[in-house]
C-alpha cells in the first residue's frame, strides 16, 4: 500500500500546488507557528480557506494577522476533548486535514524517560492525532477527495533506527524515545486510518517525515534546521494528491517514499 516507487511518475513528487484551489477547505493543527504557519500560508496562497488551528487565542490571532486572505482561527487544542469538540463543532465541510501539532520531549532514552513525558508526548502526537481525526470525519466525508496528513518524523522510522544504513542507530542511544516512538505510532495509525478509510475510496491518508526544520520544536532543529516551507511544500502536495495517488504511505519532504 505504502509503496509508491520514487519515480517521476510518483503523484507525491508531482503535484503542483502552484495551481489555484480555491473553493478547498482546509484545517492545520497548530498552525500559529513553525511548519504548520508554513503550511497553512501555502494553502491559503493557492486560494484555499484554511482553519488555523491554535491551542491559544492570542497566538492563533497572532498568525491569522500575519496570513490574512482566508485564514480563519480555529482554538484547538488537541489534547482537550472539549476543545475538539467545540473544534469540530464549528467546521462542517473540510477537504483537507493536517495533523501538525506536535511537542518534543527531552531527548532521553527509554530508560531515563520519566512515564509521565511518554504520556504528555503521545497525548498530542498520538491521542491528540486520533481524536482530531475521529472528529472532523464527519466534516471530511462530505468532501469528494478528502486528504488527511499527518506531520510525523524521519526519527520515528524503524527502518531508519536499524539496519542497514541507519540514520538513527544505535549510537544515539536510544534518545529521543518518548517522541520517536510516538512517531513510529502515529506512522502504524496512518496505515490503520487508510485502510480504515479504504472503503470511502477517495480518501488519502499519508504521513510526512518534513526533515530538520528551524522552529520551536526544540534547540536542535532550532539551530541546526532548514527551511520549514520546504517541509510544508511536501505537506501540501500531500493535502492535494489525485485520486490515483498513494494512500497509507510515508514520504519524506523531498518526495521520496521514506522507510516505514
Ligand atoms: N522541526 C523539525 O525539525 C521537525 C522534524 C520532524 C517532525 N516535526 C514535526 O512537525 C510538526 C510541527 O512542529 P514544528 O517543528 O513546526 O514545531 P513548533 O514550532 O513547536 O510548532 C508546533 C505547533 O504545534 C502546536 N501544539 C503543540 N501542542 C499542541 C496542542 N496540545 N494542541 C494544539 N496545538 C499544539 C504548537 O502550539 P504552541 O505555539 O501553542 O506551542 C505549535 O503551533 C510536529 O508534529 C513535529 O513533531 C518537526
Amino acid at each position: 500500500m505504502q509503496s509508491t516507487p520514487n519515480t517521476p511518475e510518483n503523484p507525491a513528487t508531482k503535484t503542483k500546488f502552484s495551481q489555484r484551489n480555491d473553493g478547498k477547505i482546509a484545517l492545520v493543527t497548530g498552525a500559529n507557528g513553525g511548519i504548520g504557519k508554513e503550511i497553512a500560508r501555502q494553502m491559503l496562497n493557492s486560494g484555499m480557506t484554511v482553519y488555523v488551528g491554535s491551542r491559544d487565542r492570542r497566538r492563533g490571532q497572532a498568525a491569522i494577522d500575519e496570513l490574512g486572505g482566508g485564514a480563519r482561527l480555529l482554538v484547538l487544542d488537541v489534547t482537550d476533548a472539549n476543545s475538539v469538540a467545540a473544534a469540530a463543532e464549528r467546521v462542517a465541510e473540510l477537504n483537507i486535514l493536517v495533523n501538525n501539532a506536535g511537542i518534543s520531549d527531552f531527548g532521553q532514552p527509554p530508560t531515563e524517560t520519566e512515564v509521565h513525558t511518554f504520556r504528555r508526548v503521545y497525548e498530542t502526537n498520538v491521542f491528540g492525532v486520533a481524536a482530531v481525526t475521529n472528529a472532523f470525519l464527519p466534516a471530511l466525508r462530505r468532501s469528494a477527495h478528502p486528504r488527511i496528513v499527518n506531520v510525523s518524523s524521519g526519527t520515528g522510522s524503524l527502518t531508519w533506527s536499524t539496519a542497514p544504513n541507519p540514520q538513527f542507530d544505535y549510537r544515539m542511544g536510544g534518545a529521543g524515545a518518548a517522541y520517536r516512538s510516538s512517531k513510529a505510532t502515529l506512522n502504524a495509525l496512518t496505515i490503520y486510518y487508510a485502510q480504515a478509510l479504504a472503503a470511502h475510496g477517495s480518501f488519502k491518508v499519508n504521513a510526512l517525515a518534513p526533515g530538520l526544520r528551524a522552529t520551536n520544536l526544540n534547540s536542535r532543529a532550532a539551530e541546526h534546521g532548514g527551511d520549514p516551507a520546504e517541509a510544508a511544500a511536501q505537506a501540501v502536495r500531500l493535502s492535494l494528491l489525485p485520486a490515483d495517488g498513494p494512500t497509507g504511505g510515508f514520504f519524506s519532504w523531498d518526495g521520496t517514499v521514506a522507510a516505514w
